[in-house]
């Protein structure tokens, strides 16, 4: 089985092939990380029109790279949501069209859901695990269960964290996106230099807050605004850590009681691509006798072969979508949880 995947629900322009043998024959992104950079956030407007002006060309240089015709697949999958409504409406749209003009099924598939069965594409893990989703745009932990069966433990209430990490990138006067920067210049600083809070920390459940943790680093540099900022960023990053593995070894304690044989924590997102939070995270993994899987990189910031592999277990559950299946802002993944706001990280 070949499914094409296409994925604009936030900055990246993105599509590839997957086949269910878990091989990915083609997976090209198009970051729009240049048109954004001038605002320090994603613009909405402009991340929908660049999606527009590449779409067409991507997919058929990722059809070319797999080196298929249309006529070949045997599904199209592309993000029905949640995310930048403009972006949303342009992948699913460009879906439709090669779905109805192949006649072939399109799936309309939940990002979140792409994330979360990554682990299944790149390391062929069982249900069920538990799963971190940390980008500039969600954070969320998850146990996936099964097909279509996510259950929500936690959620931020406020900022995702990568989006946290980008404003407080902006404050400190780093590069944009603030995650990898603060991650460089944190490499030379002292984590201990500066006190900062730890939202949610011992606190019951296993929701996030950091909008707190990013006031506090605005009127510290209000106060003082000299302070070195390779400091500040440690500072911050020791804060998020911190949170981080609070928050996940409530889950694990949570997801335990569910499934007592739960072996595995995933993590996803641009986020997981930061060395001390994983380092933090294999820690807490170790001591509570669980292995962190961790996706390459490129698979976990957004891609089109999360979307494609998706489309190929949902197609093989003998699933797909009509041709009317609606564009969602928001559409979280477990349908008893609160419907929460897309935190994209706008400008
Ligand atoms: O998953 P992703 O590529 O895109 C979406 O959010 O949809 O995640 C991007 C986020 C940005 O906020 C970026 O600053 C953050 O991931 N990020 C990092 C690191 N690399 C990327 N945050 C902390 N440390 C990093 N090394
Ligand atoms: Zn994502």
């Amino acid at each position: 089985m070949i499914v094409l995947g296409i994925e604009t629900s936030c900055d990246e322009t993105a599509a590839a092939v997957v086949d269910s043998e878990r091989c990915i024959r083609s997976n090209i992104v198009l970051s729009q990380l240049e048109e954004h950079r001038p605002y320090g956030g994603v613009v909405p407007e402009i991340a929908a029109r660049a999606h527009v002006e590449r779409i067409d060309g991507l997919i058929r240089q990722a059809m070319v790279a797999a080196d298929l015709g249309f006529a070949d697949l045997d599904g199209v999958a592309a993000t029905a949501g949640p995310g930048l409504i403009g972006g949303v409406m342009v992948g699913l749209v460009t879906g439709k069209a090669i779905a109805a003009a192949i006649q072939k099924p399109l799936l309309a598939v939940n990002h979140l859901e792409g994330h979360a069965l990554t682990a299944r594409l790149t390391d062929d893990l069982a249900f069920p695990y538990l799963l971190l989703l940390v980008s500039g745009g969600h954070c969320q932990l998850l146990v996936i269960e099964g097909l279509g069966r996510y259950r929500r433990l936690g959620t931020t209430v406020d900022d995702a964290v990568g989006e946290a990490f980008d404003k407080v990138g902006k404050m400190l006067g780093l590069d944009y996106p603030g995650g990898p920067a603060i991650q460089r210049a944190a490499e030379q600083g002292n984590a201990k230099a500066i006190k900062l809070p730890r939202p949610m920390l011992g606190r019951e459940g296993c929701d996030f807050s950091f909008s707190g943790l990013k006031t506090a680093v605005r009127r510290l540099l209000d106060k003082a605004p000299d302070l070195p900022a390779a400091d500040v960023a440690a500072s911050f990053q020791a804060a998020v850590g911190d949170v981080m593995v609070d928050r996940a070894a409530n889950a694990i304690q949570m997801a335990r009681r569910i499934h007592p044989g739960l072996a595995h924590l995933v993590i996803a997102g641009g986020v997981a691509a930061n060395s001390h939070l994983r380092q933090r995270l294999d820690g807490l993994c170790r001591e509570r006798g669980l292995d962190l899987v961790a996706p390459p990189p490129e698979l976990c910031t957004d891609n089109g072969a999360m979307i494609a592999w998706a489309g190929v277990e949902r197609l093989a559950a003998g699933l797909h979508d009509p041709l009317d299946a609606p564009a969602r802002a928001r559409w979280p993944l477990d349908p008893d949880a609160k419907s929460m706001p897309f935190a994209g990280r706008k400008a």
